[in-house]
């Protein structure tokens, strides 16, 4: 049976359009609060028969291993509070003609977008065409879903999350292609801005963080994917766009627009992009030990958790130094090096190390002899008592000014950086045998202090190792935001 169903105007009162002021967010009628209360389902979906081109079927197949790639079930790369407060579009070749599908792999489920001229168009102006038996796929934060949760500090975490999903992606695409590349820094957000326009990301309250490329699909990739997914066609839906609720813009409109990026040299239309490390510089503790690639990579995200609680006890310094290596897997990323970012290592309890910091980027640099006691370390993580027997921290920072040319506009270049190294050492990890779990509750400059950074520095970013206790339960995924310091 068809369904002529319209949207009831109604519904409207707690959506906006991004044209209304901020009357119509606030101060409304009971009658037209509870209006907003009630919910209104979509208009029967057009379902798309046609087939689905190889490119969509491998770019489904390859945000299975994000969601479906861990052996419990869970999502393949780690986000704060477990939200993934991000989204994902395929760009694909549809019968020569070039076409955008918004995915969800949770539901299965495609919505077609645009397809032909316009998307050709962006294209044209931005990464390329479609390349050559494959498929570009762009990752798009949502900052309001975490920052729903942390307040500003969500904003934070959504970039992080970013970080670790592309890395995740990249890594998954390099077992499925010859050849899989990351664009996300400076070069390429101006690049990007035409896709951004074409899919009306900042008008929606989305970021366009990175755009994966692949290329070259291997023929043993699979045809099909396991499960089921259905497609609609949207694309009538597009013209007047989806009206955006007010508390996602609430929280999109107290992001800063972010400075303009010079726009240097990217690598558009099918450069290939050269694979670098992440981390300038260079420490003993840090040896030239990456991850392999592969099947490996792709069994390492499968087991891949965040520990839910260490253990006393020390760790061996060579299990310490194999899980470290894995941040110098060098990736195809248009990052460019950055001598500002660096990574510091706190040794609590190694076998074979003192206790102390030691900066991971300076090979010259002295270690800061030094412990960090276990209720310092407790307060110091916003009272995270399941962290109180780390064995190890390994801490991301940076200058505060570093950070300031990102913002709505453009992603955070070292906090991308960060989530992308935490995921290497998040795998390095669990290469080694060793419990690991990042935290974005923690006293930034409480821990710069502890660790002896210098003064302008900004700790962006903390993974810790150990031993795993039996807890069960991941404590930061309950309501109580451990970043806000609730009571
Ligand atoms: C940016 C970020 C911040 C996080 N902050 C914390 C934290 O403060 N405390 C904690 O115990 N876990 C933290 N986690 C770990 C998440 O809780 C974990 O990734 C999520 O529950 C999913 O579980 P999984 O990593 O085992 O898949 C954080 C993870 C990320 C990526």
């Amino acid at each position: 049976m068809t369904s002529t169903y319209q949207r009831p105007l109604e519904a409207a009162t707690l959506l906006t359009g991004r044209s209304h002021g901020p009357e119509h967010r606030y101060g409304r009628s009971g009658p037209a609060f509870w209006d907003g209360l009630t919910l209104s389902s979509a208009a029967t979906p057009q379902p798309l028969a046609a087939a689905r081109s190889a490119g969509l079927i491998q770019a489904e197949h390859l945000l299975e291993t994000a969601c479906l790639g861990s052996r419990n079930g869970d999502f393949a790369a780690p986000s704060a509070g477990a939200i993934q407060p991000y989204e994902c579009y395929a760009v694909v070749d549809d019968d020569a003609a070039p076409a955008v599908y918004a995915l969800d792999p949770v539901r299965r489920s495609g919505r077609l977008l645009h397809r032909g001229s316009e998307v050709a168009e962006a294209l044209a102006r931005s990464h390329g065409p479609v390349p050559e038996s494959g498929f570009l796929l762009l990752v798009a934060a949502r900052p309001w879903l975490s920052m729903r949760k942390y307040g500003d500090r969500g904003f934070l975490y959504t970039q992080l999350d970013s970080g670790h999903l592309a890395t995740h992606l990249l890594l998954a695409a390099g077992d499925q292609a010859e050849r899989a590349e990351l664009l996300v820094g400076p070069p390429s957000a101006p690049l990007s801005e035409p896709l951004d326009q074409l899919l009306r990301l900042a008008a929606r309250c989305r970021q366009l963080v990175s755009v994966l490329r692949v290329s070259g699909l291997r023929p043993g990739a699979p045809a099909r994917t396991h499960t089921g997914w259905s497609y609609q066609d949207d694309r009538s839906a597009v013209p007047t766009g989806d009206p955006v609720a007010w508390l996602e813009e609430a929280c999109w409109d107290s992001i800063p627009a972010g400075g303009a990026d010079a726009h240097t040299d990217g690598a558009p239309g099918g450069r290939p992009l050269p694979a670098a490390g992440l981390l300038t510089g260079s420490s003993a503790l840090l040896p030239h030990a990456p991850l392999v690639g592969g099947t490996d990579n792709r069994a390492l995200a499968a087991r891949r958790r965040s520990a839910k609680g260490f253990r006393p006890g020390p760790i061996p310094l060579d299990q310490l130094t194999w899980a470290l290596g894995g941040m110098r897997t060098a990736l195809p990323v248009d990052l460019p090096a950055d001598p500002r970012f660096s990574a510091t290592l706190v040794a609590r309890d190694v076998d074979g190390l003192p206790t102390g910091a030691y900066d991971l980027t300076a090979p010259d640099a002295p270690p800061r002899p030094g412990a960090v006691d276990p209720d310092e370390l407790v307060a110091a993580c916003m009272g995270q008592q399941q962290l109180r027997d780390a064995a190890a921290l390994v801490l991301f920072h940076a200058p505060r000014r570093s950070l300031h040319s990102g913002g709505r506009r453009h992603p955070v270049g070292p906090l991308f950086r960060a989530g992308a190294l935490g995921h290497l050492l998040y795998l390095g990890a669990t290469r080694a045998g060793l419990a690991v779990t990042a935290i974005g509750g923690f006293d930034s400059a409480r821990w710069a202090e502890l660790a002896g950074l210098p003064t302008e520095q900004d700790v962006l970013y903390i993974l810790l190792l150990g031993t795993a206790d039996g807890s069960t339960a991941k404590l930061d995924r309950m309501q109580t935001a451990y970043a806000q310091d609730e009571k």
